[in-house]
């Protein structure tokens, strides 16, 4: 029998920066036609090891074979002249271009201008309604509702994710890397791309895929490589190991629990929502969150759940109804009186509107709640640091150092950063949006763990989350939406995913 020549090989694989060691002798091997799973904790060195074979990323020891031959990749445009495509996590779109414009950034449709200005035919047009038509018959084939002449920048995260899948399919030749790239999507949207996955393993593609959520990659995984502080210490057939066994490879540790036991007891409403609206992207919006309650909020992309949270807090304001806080009304339209009155919201979108990728940890984290570090009129350094330094430690946030600058963290801890702003802020109600998005199962439950506790103090929360399981664990009460209006409610303990699914898909016709 001869050897199958895999698709991918990547032969000790090393890199640091500034010093810190983020991967050592790393090997992975991938066939064409499969799925293979790469999963570890936050920080563990994924992204950095597909960005090196995407050519961002230069190694500093190692080598890389596709089907077979040496090649070096020293810049994104040899990999994908050697067949390799890669999904960014943190989506690398031009937010100024068109969806059409994107896909095909680099490869677009050319005419020749014609006439006498053109004499060898060597003047090219770029042939904009060629373009819009073939981004139109993908998006079309690929299921995913999106306008090729839409602007990415004014997208939602998840249609923005729609256009970096897109795009990255029409690149890959032999090996597609996918970064989380469900992070965004929900379920209906995953369903679409495992579709896009097994035609992809059909067309002999080598597939690495990178996600937190195990149920996901139950679905599709072929094979699996487990990184550990940048050291691969598992590789087998999926299902191999239990995911008891898997998580313990990838923590170092047992975890009990992904969802805590809460005792909180439920108090007055501190939340109240009347009648809010902004037609037509919301409307008639009512429901409210007692102190000690967790309700999640449940729906499809495009549902309006983020427009609602960002209503309620004030950034972009709502057009009908009232929120009030604790029984006062809040003005409505500025974010900073309802922070002021102890309302906290997490961004779905980290990267646009959370965080202020140049400052260090400790300022991030502490940015919502400056007014506890001033004495004299003056910011106290060491208070900064200090309650950075509980939030690092509580979350296990790395490299755990209050001065790291938090573009540079691994996605997952940019997550855990955020969420620390919040919980230093003491707030008394707190809006979260995709609060574990990227985060790994052992810091989830961590978070989780915080959420409880803030709910046992006293709180009121509310989850906004496209993971079901998630939503089931955590929440008492759910509440659905559906084009843009609460359609249902429903206990946590008493519904399943199927009834959730129901509620939230939208009529045809
Ligand atoms: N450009 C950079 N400069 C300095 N350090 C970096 C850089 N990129 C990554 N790192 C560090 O390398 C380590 C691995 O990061 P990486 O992004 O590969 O993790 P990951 O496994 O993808 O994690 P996550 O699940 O959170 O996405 C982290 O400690 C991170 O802080
Ligand atoms: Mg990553």
């Amino acid at each position: 029998m001869t050897e199958m020549i895999p698709a991918l090989e990547m032969r000790g694989i090393g890199k640091s920066f500034a010093g810190n060691q983020v991967l050592s002798g790393v090997n992975l091997v991938a066939q064409s036609g499969e799925v293979h799973a790469l999963v570890g904790e936050n920080g563990a060195g994924k992204s950095t090891l597909m960005k090196i074979l995407s050519g961002v990323h230069a190694p500093d020891a190692g080598e890389i074979l596709i089907d077979g031959e040496k090649r070096e990749l020293t810049r994104p445009a040899e990999a994908i002249a050697a067949g390799v495509a890669m999904i960014y996590q943190e989506l690398s779109l031009a937010p100024h271009l068109t969806v059409a414009e994107n896909i095909f950034l680099g490869r677009e449709p050319l005419r020749s201008v014609g006439g006498a200005f053109d004499l060898n035919g060597l003047l090219k047009w770029i042939d904009r309604r060629e373009l819009e038509q073939r981004a139109k018959r993908l998006l079309d084939d690929y299921g995913f509702r999106l306008n090729p002449r839409a602007i990415v920048g004014r997208l939602s995260a998840a249609d923005r994710q729609l256009v970096e899948i897109t795009r990255a399919i029409v690149e890959a030749k032999r090996v597609i890397v996918m970064d989380e790239p469900t992070s965004s999507l929900t379920s209906q949207e995953v369903e679409e791309l495992f579709r896009l996955i097994r035609d992809l393993k059909a067309r002999g593609l080598a597939i690495i895929y990178i996600s937190h959520r195990l149920e996901e990659l139950e679905a599709i995984a072929n094979r699996m490589t487990i990184l550990r502080d940048g050291i691969a210490v598992y590789t087998g057939n999926w299902g191999e190991i239990t995911t008891d066994e898997m998580i313990r490879h990838m923590a170092g540790r047992e975890l009990k629990e992904i969802f805590p036991p809460r005792q909180a007891t439920v108090g007055d409403i501190r939340l109240k929502v009347t009648g809010l609206g902004r037609p037509p992207v919301f409307e008639k919006i009512d429901f409210e969150v007692r102190a000690g309650e967790v309700v999640g909020i449940a729906g499809l992309a495009g549902a309006g759940r983020t427009e609602v949270a960002e209503a309620i807090f004030g950034a972009d304001p709502a057009t009908e109804g009232r929120v009030e806080l604790d029984g006062v009304r809040l003005s409505g339209n500025q974010p900073g009186d309802a922070i002021g009155r102890g309302m906290g919201l997490l961004t779905e979108d980290r990267k646009r509107t959370g965080l202020c990728l140049n400052l260090p940890l400790a300022t991030n984290i502490t940015l919502a709640n400056v007014g506890a570090l001033l004495k004299r009129a003056t910011i106290q350094t060491k208070l900064e640091t200090g309650a950075a330094e509980r939030y690092i430690r509580k979350l296990n946030i790395r490299p755990p150092s209050p001065r790291a600058l938090v573009g540079r963290l691994s996605g997952g801890n940019q997550q855990k950063s955020l969420l620390g702003r919040w919980l230093f802020a003491d707030s008394k109600v707190f809006l979260l949006d995709e609060p574990t998005r990227g985060v790994d199962v052992a810091a989830r439950s961590e978070i989780y763990r915080e959420i409880n506790e803030l709910a046992e103090n006293g709180a009121a929360i509310v989850m906004i989350s496209s993971d079901l399981p998630e939503l089931l664990g955590m929440a008492d009460r759910i509440l659905i939406m559906r084009r843009g209006r609460m359609v249902a409610e429903v206990l946590a303990r008493e519904t399943t995913q199927e009834e959730i699914l129901r509620h939230a898909a939208v009529e045809e016709g």
